[in-house]
């Protein structure tokens, strides 16, 4: 009898519960009185599926959150294009689709500070933790750090390992902070683990030429930057810093900097791209001129 009186939406409901999609389940009352309203069945459809996606997408994301240190969260709807002229949308549009970690290609993105390199790096290690992917994130510091302090624990092999696993690794701000030469040689080993196994995403202030400097030793940085180039999306950032974007004449006057700091700056050193990466990434790839 008790049966017999449950209301299909009752019986929907135990359904949701019973496949687990807490999601959809909140969202069923407001998507049926939709469809009373007018809304068609596909709509209907359509609604509740995207209410469930969006509850495991955050979900995703939380734990992401906790285990990827990410330090915040950014996400490419958050960035203002108009603010960045010479990021090509379409580029950074079409790198979201994670295409890239698939064919575990890299992603370094150059340019000086403020114009938005950890923002996307962080919204595109964002995108992939919500389709599922293992993230982690750390500066080129701390990454190295926690390499040294394994070896000295005895725990080197374990510590890459765990570095090595995740489909995407953001290793950020290389080029702030100088890098002892021991330091570098195990980033290079990390480096040399992940090469043709899974994604890196890379944020400098430097360009390739002047990573010899920053890494202490220039055969290793040359070797470095050979893997990562090879099969790679260089995103070359000039602009104006997004920080100092109420302060135009300070950014003016710092911009004015030495001339000899960025006639060198942002030029890749080799890279193998297929006929459309070539194209989306010409323009941000080429050097600036001497200003
Ligand atoms: N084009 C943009 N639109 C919106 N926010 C931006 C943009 N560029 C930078 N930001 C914000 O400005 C701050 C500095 O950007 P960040 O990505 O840290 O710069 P970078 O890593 O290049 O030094 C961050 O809070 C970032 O979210
Ligand atoms: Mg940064």
């Amino acid at each position: 009898m008790k049966a017999a009186a449950r209301s299909r939406r009752d019986r929907i409901r135990a359904q949701l519960a019973d496949l687990k999609m807490p999601g959809a389940l909140e969202a069923l009352d407001e998507v049926l009185a939709k469809v009373d309203g007018g809304a068609t069945a596909s709509e209907a459809i359509e609604e509740l599926l995207g209410a469930q996606i969006t509850l495991r997408n955050n979900r995703r994301l939380q734990a992401a959150m906790r285990s990827s240190r990410l330090p915040a969260i950014k996400t490419l709807a958050d960035f203002d294009f108009s603010f960045q002229p010479s990021i090509k949308r379409e580029q950074i549009d079409s790198l979201h689709e994670l295409g890239f970690l698939e064919r575990r290609e890299n992603v370094i993105f150059l340019g000086p500070p403020g114009v938005g390199k950890t923002h996307l790096a962080i919204s595109l290690a964002i995108e992939a933790a919500q389709s599922g992917r293992r993230v982690y994130y750390g500066t080129l510091v701390d990454l190295i750090t926690s390499l040294e302090e394994a070896k000295s624990a005895g725990k080197f092999g374990h510590r890459l390992k765990t570095l090595t696993y995740p489909s995407l690794l953001v290793v950020d701000e290389i080029g702030y902070l100088p890098i002892s030469q021991t330091g570098a040689m195990l980033f290079f080993q990390l480096i040399n683990r992940r090469y043709e196994h899974a994604s890196t995403v890379l944020t400098s202030n430097k360009g390739f030429e002047e990573w010899g400097d920053v890494l202490g030793d220039d055969v290793m940085a040359a070797a470095l930057i050979d893997r990562l180039v090879h099969h790679c999306h260089i995103v070359n950032i000039r602009g104006n810093s997004y920080r100092m974007r109420h302060h135009t004449e300070l950014s003016k006057a710092l911009h004015a900097a030495p001339a000899e700091q960025r006639s060198s700056l942002h030029r890749p050193r080799r890279t193998t791209k297929t006929k459309k990466e070539k194209t989306t990434s010409r323009r941000g790839s080429s050097p600036p001129p001497n200003v």
